[in-house]
């Protein structure tokens, strides 16, 4: 018997995946993390199934329904928002059943953060402006961030930033951002990014507070950097004409010294390298 960790995606229930559905019908027990996941997906759930809420449950609690239904010969769809990858308490939840010797599988899902900047219409990473994101948070209740990873750090890079759990904390976050990135700089709060209730604020690092909503508290991604802002970048490499790829033949005809590559699988349209 196996507990499935399946990353149930960043709200609407149409981005939850094909694997994660098919495992979440077959599984007599569903574990799920609280109001991030929509009564959709739980729906996918056999008719008879048990479904458990686990925000009412420390951790000891959720091994506990995962070591009884596992022995009681079922299966266990354990649900999480966004993908399991990041903040979804997945590792010590493994670390136990692997103790446990409970077996396990992991099947990913959309993060927030991808959904967030779908939801803006934007790519995180720009030629010629910024070419890495930084997925972080600021320090909370539950948890404390490790020296090196200050805000401050990660802003000396100049990186796209993609900050979760912290819109709480959005003051701090613009105070600390502004002597690095510039007042000026744009920002966006996505709230509930996918769900029917989602809402986008726009602005700059130094007014972004004034177009805030008392109503914002939770659930919501901030993002910073100048990928934001739609047009100071360059063109990329990938579907520049002069470009030589493998598989496009025209690159060959501006350089007929190359040879032609083995077509072993045929290119697909639209996939990059
Ligand atoms: C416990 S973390 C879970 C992150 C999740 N594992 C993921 O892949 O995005 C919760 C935080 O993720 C962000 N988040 C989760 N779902 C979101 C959504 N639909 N829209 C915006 N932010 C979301 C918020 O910053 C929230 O405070």
């Amino acid at each position: 018997m196996t507990v499935h960790f399946i990353g149930a995606g960043p709200g609407a229930p149409d981005l939850l995946t094909i694997r994660g559905q098919k495992i979440i019908s077959q599984c007599p027990v569903c574990l799920y993390a609280g109001s991030l996941i929509p009564d959709e997906i739980l729906a996918y759930c056999p008719s008879n199934a048990t479904i458990i809420n686990t925000a009412l449950l420390d951790l000891d609690g959720i091994i506990e329904e995962c070591r009884n239904a596992t022995n009681a010969g079922h299966d266990v769809a354990r649900l999480h928002s966004g993908d399991l990858s990041i903040w979804s308490a997945m590792g010590e939840q493994i670390r136990l059943l692997k103790q446990a010797k409970i077996d396990v599988s992991i099947t990913p899902g959309v993060p927030s953060f991808a959904a967030a900047a779908a939801s803006l219409g934007t790519e995180l990473t720009l030629p010629g402006l910024v070419q890495s994101v930084v997925l972080t948070r600021t320090p909370g209740r539950a948890s404390a961030m490790p020296d090196n990873e200050c805000l401050e750090n990660f802003a000396k890079t100049g990186a796209t930033l993609a900050i979760h759990l912290s819109i709480h904390n959005l003051n701090y976050v613009t105070n600390t951002l502004i002597p690095f990135y510039g007042a000026d700089c744009p920002v966006a709060i996505i709230y509930r990014a996918s769900w029917p209730d989602q809402h986008i604020i726009t602005g700059l690092l130094s007014t972004i507070q004034n177009e805030m909503s008392e109503e914002i508290e939770r659930t919501a991604i901030i993002l910073v950097g100048a990928c934001l802002d739609d047009d100071g970048f360059e063109n990329s490499r990938l579907y520049a004409s002069d470009y030589d790829r493998r598989f496009r033949p025209n690159s060959n005809q501006a350089n007929p010294k190359q040879e032609t590559p083995k077509q072993e699988k045929p290119a697909r349209k639209g996939t990059k390298t």
